[in-house]
């Protein structure tokens, strides 16, 4: 993990809310593996105490990308920060995915709006290629589905109002998937936690290994504060453990999802 103040080398526009933000990051973007975060402290922002966690995206040489949307006073002063303007920024951070095995089990992934950004480092790294499953409320919320493609992974995107694949949510054609092929599957997955839960669910309805990556709030990021903290099977009971730090990924078995309600 490395402190490091970053330059921004480009900030665009994806869809809508979404935004593509590059830094060189040459301390940083080596030891990044695939599900680990950044947290980044917005410098303009003058009166902001608390650093914002993003998933790294993509990594090229020394740089590194995140892929945001828009949802709050930090981000929204994030996506108006312009090439050569400076970042501060902890990384890589949390215990990232297990890359598929060549050879064993077909990898299906499953994400739901800015979740993509988590799945594309795995999605890459990964020797043994599957499905995408995507899901968003619009058509605007189905991210960088040709990137997927076109690193040859099959893509199914669902949307709530229909405006791009299937309408619905994306645990549907999931379950489809999973009740039509009998191959050796593991699921991966990143989105918001009622989705997290239905995945987790279907993992334990098919037997199927899971691994979530659990979205939570988060204060320091390096595990001291305790925000953000989930409920984690221990023995014969739970304990809390932290994202930050023994997340963001946790194998779905161990979540206690009826302690987290
Ligand atoms: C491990 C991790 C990885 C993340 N990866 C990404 C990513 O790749 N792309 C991306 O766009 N966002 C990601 N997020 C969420 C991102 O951190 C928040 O959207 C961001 O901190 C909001 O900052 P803000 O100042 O704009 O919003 P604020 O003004 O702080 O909040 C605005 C709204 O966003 C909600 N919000 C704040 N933090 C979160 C959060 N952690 N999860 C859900 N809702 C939140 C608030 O409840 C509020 O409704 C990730 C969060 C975590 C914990
Ligand atoms: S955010 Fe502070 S312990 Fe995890």
């Amino acid at each position: 993990m490395v402190e490091q103040t970053v330059q921004i080398v480009s900030n665009e526009r994806d869809t809508d809310l979404y935004f593509r933000l590059v830094v060189r990051a040459p301390q940083i973007a080596p030891l990044i593996q695939p599900g680990q975060f950044a947290h980044v402290l917005v410098l303009p922002m003058k009166d902001a105490l608390l650093r914002r966690p993003f998933s790294i995206f993509q990594v090229a040489g020394d740089s590194f990308s995140i892929l945001y949307k828009t949802v709050g006073k930090g981000t929204e002063v994030l996506s108006r920060m312009t090439p050569g303007e400076e970042l501060s920024v902890i990384g890589p951070l949390g215990h990232g995915f297990t890359i598929p095995r060549s050879g064993g089990e077909t990898p299906l992934l499953v994400a739901g709006g800015y979740g993509m950004a988590a799945m594309y480092l795995l999605a890459q790294r990964s020797p043994q290629k599957g499905i995408v499953f995507v899901g968003g409320r619009r058509r605007a919320d189905i991210l960088c589905e040709k990137e997927f493609q076109s690193l040859g992974w099959e893509v199914r995107a669902t949307t709530e109002d229909g405006s791009q694949g299937e309408k619905g949510l994306v645990t549907q054609p999931l379950r489809d998937e999973l009740k039509r092929s009998t191959a050796i599957r593991k699921l991966f997955a990143c989105g918001p936690t009622p989705m997290l839960k239905a995945v987790g669910k279907l993992a334990e309805e098919f037997m199927v290994p899971a691994e979530l990556s659990m979205d939570e709030h988060m204060c320091c990021g390096v595990g001291v504060c305790l925000t953000c903290v989930i409920p984690v099977k221990s023995g014969d009971g739970w304990e809390y453990q932290r994202t930050c730090t023994e997340g963001p990924v946790f194998d779905a078995k161990q979540v206690v999802w009826e302690a987290t309600e």
